[in-house]
């Protein structure tokens, strides 16, 4: 039988710990050095030959944590091992077209680097251009969701509010969610013009007036998407706000921001954040039974 190790990457050591004492397979952190020029070289601590190795690393910060999955990546393949990476959060999927002449699609270009491994397994990834990450991965690739987690932390610390999504493109989050909560999902109208910049606008007659909504989106990176819907909701008279996020990125204090506008703010641990209570550990070792 060939024995399982999951190996944690410097993003993915408390998410790895846990999918191994899950199931019940022995973990063991990846070793990682800097060279004075900032190079960095990795080691592994245990055989790996014929072994199959579970490489977990969540790529929020984005660029370094991939530059070390992918050598881990090419490492342990060429000592023999068969891999499959873990990456709860997978960046760059946002970047899914050259909007300009001249850009990357960086998109394909990670999915090209990953797709080292022999499986890549990820959570909720943000496809909009692309419908499945098999159109931009040449391995196999186990998408899963945190809808089921995100609307069973909703029934128990919430009643059954109104579930919001900020755009068309949370459709899919907002819509599952409501129908598990068995609560009623509005998708508001987002028009984007930069990162920094989006406008939030309702779509027909909604009442929320004196209500609670609990807004749902994948990905909060700047917190702006968030901070313009919580003010549309605020304008259409609701009481209180709650935002769930998957992926909980904060950049630029954006968690401090959004809390300043009196919403209570929870995520996934897809991303290390202060507000990471919805633990996504389980649906991961599931998937890896
Ligand atoms: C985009 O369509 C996503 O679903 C999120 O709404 C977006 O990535 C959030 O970005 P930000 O927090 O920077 O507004």
């Amino acid at each position: 039988m060939v024995r399982t190790i999951v190996v944690g990457c410097s993003n993915g050591v408390d998410l790895g710990r846990s999918i191994a004492r899950r199931l019940g397979v022995p973990f063991s952190p990846l070793l990682t050095q800097r060279f004075p020029d900032g190079e960095l070289k990795i080691k592994f601590s245990v055989p790996l030959g014929k072994r199959h190795i579970i490489l977990v690393q969540t790529l929020h910060p984005p660029n370094e944590e991939l530059m070390e999955l992918v050598f881990a990546i090419h490492t342990a393949k060429e000592l023999g091992a068969k891999v499959t990476a873990v990456v709860p959060y997978m960046a760059y999927l946002r970047q899914d077209r050259r909007f300009h002449p001249g850009e990357c699609k960086s998109n394909s270009i990670a999915a090209g680097l990953l797709s080292a491994a022999d499986c890549v397994v990820t959570i909720d990834p943000h496809l909009h251009r692309v419908k499945h990450l098999k159109e931009i991965f040449h391995k196999p690739v186990i998408t899963l969701s945190a809808n089921s987690l995100i609307a069973t932390f909703i029934k128990k610390h919430y009643h059954k509010e109104i579930i919001i999504g900020p755009d068309e493109e949370s459709y899919q989050w907002a819509n599952r969610i409501a129908e598990q909560v068995k609560a009623h999902a509005v998708v508001l109208k987002k028009k984007r013009f930069g990162s920094r910049k989006v406008s939030i606008k309702i779509k027909g007659d909604v009442d929320i007036k004196g209500k609670t909504v609990v807004i749902v989106d994948d990905i909060i990176s700047s917190g702006h998407t968030m901070m313009e819907t919580i003010k549309e909701c605020r304008r259409l008279g609701a009481k209180r706000v709650i935002c769930i996020t998957v992926h909980g990125i904060f950049a630029e204090d954006a968690l401090r921001k959004i809390r300043k506008l009196g919403a209570t703010v929870h995520a996934t641990n897809t991303v290390q954040n202060d507000v990471a209570d919805i633990d996504v550990a389980g649906i991961i070792a599931d998937s890896l039974r």
